[in-house]
């Protein structure tokens, strides 16, 4: 028997891992385009613990289980009886009895921590406060199909030092591309997270507060909202703060012509990205959505030792 494997971040993930995951994404997506795609979750129940909103992450899971013949099962925390206190360590071993594999998306990296721990099965984290691990590894896989790698490439993050940006930072550290982050002061990504990536990434990880420096040398620029879920009564002081962050017509012109532009969404056009720039040649946002799918079937599969 081999050890349940969890992602409850990229630090789970080895770069062998990473390398394996990008290229069977890209596989899958080749199949289901092709019309060739084959089902080996037949029979396999994908349990989705969302505590919340989502679009992509919700859907690109639940329609790509089912395309590899599994069964997803959405599952609103609110509408369970952890909203009525039942511990998680309770609530983990018994969906473990029902399930094959459980995507969790919820605010404290501790709940999925303690997930993982008490689960039998699978645990990937679908998005918490600290962490995005599944979307920045399709976001690579856009960086793979768009530049055809990252090896070498200048990734640039602006704005909010938050989850999507700690997500990247792990990244750095396991595959040594350089990335460098422009945020505001009092909004730097946390400093473990960077300590502990600049002292195992091969590639150079910085934080600077000046978005035109940043994007100087850039081949992807990554923008995300200000104000992260959980946040919203922050959202109105942010804007203030973030306003020289926003990534826009001007900022693109201080960016190579060839860099492209890089949004998890949803976007607030006008606030970190322009409607110009979202909508503009330079942006892959449509494609960097779709690849979640295709991506969160390369996990699905892998997890799931088929
Ligand atoms: N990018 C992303 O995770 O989007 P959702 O919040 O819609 O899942
Ligand atoms: N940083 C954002 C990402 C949404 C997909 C949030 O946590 O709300």
């Amino acid at each position: 028997m081999t050890m349940k494997k969890d992602i409850r971040s990229l630090l789970d993930l080895t770069e062998a891992d990473f390398k394996r995951l990008f290229e069977r994404a890209i596989t899958l997506k080749a199949r289901h385009k092709a019309g060739t795609a084959e089902r080996p979750l037949a029979g396999k129940t994908l349990g989705l613990l969302f505590e919340k909103a989502s679009t992509r992450t919700r859907i690109s899971f639940e329609a790509g289980m089912a395309q590899l013949g599994g069964t997803p099962i959405y599952i609103s925390t609110k509408d369970t009886q952890m909203a009525r206190n039942e511990p998680i360590k309770d609530t983990a071993r018994v969906l473990s009895r029902y399930l094959d594999v459980l995507a969790i998306r919820t605010y404290k990296q501790s709940v999925i921590e303690e997930f993982a721990e008490h689960s039998d099965i699978p645990v990937i984290n679908a998005l918490s406060d600290l962490y995005h691990p599944c979307q920045v590894l399709s976001d690579l896989m856009t960086v793979i199909e768009v530049k055809g790698g990252y090896e070498g490439r200048q990734i640039v993050w602006i704005g909010d030092g938050n989850n999507v940006a700690h997500s990247w930072i792990n990244a750095a550290a396991v595959l040594g591309f350089d990335l460098t982050l422009a945020c505001p002061e009092g909004h730097f990504p946390d400093d473990k997270i960077l300590k502990n990536a600049q002292e195992k990434g091969r590639g150079a990880i910085r934080v600077i507060t000046d978005p035109i420096e940043a994007v100087k040398d850039a081949d992807v620029i990554n923008t995300d909202v200000w104000a992260s879920m959980g946040q919203e009564e922050e959202a109105e002081t942010r804007k203030k703060i973030f306003v020289p962050y926003q990534v826009n017509a001007e900022l693109m012109k201080r960016a190579p012509g060839t860099a492209m532009v890089l949004h998890c969404l949803p976007a607030h056009r006008e606030e970190e990205i322009t409607e110009e720039v979202l909508e503009g040649p330079a942006s892959a946002v449509w494609d960097q959505a779709e690849n979640k799918m295709h991506m969160h079937k390369a996990i699905l599969e892998t997890l799931l030792g088929s």
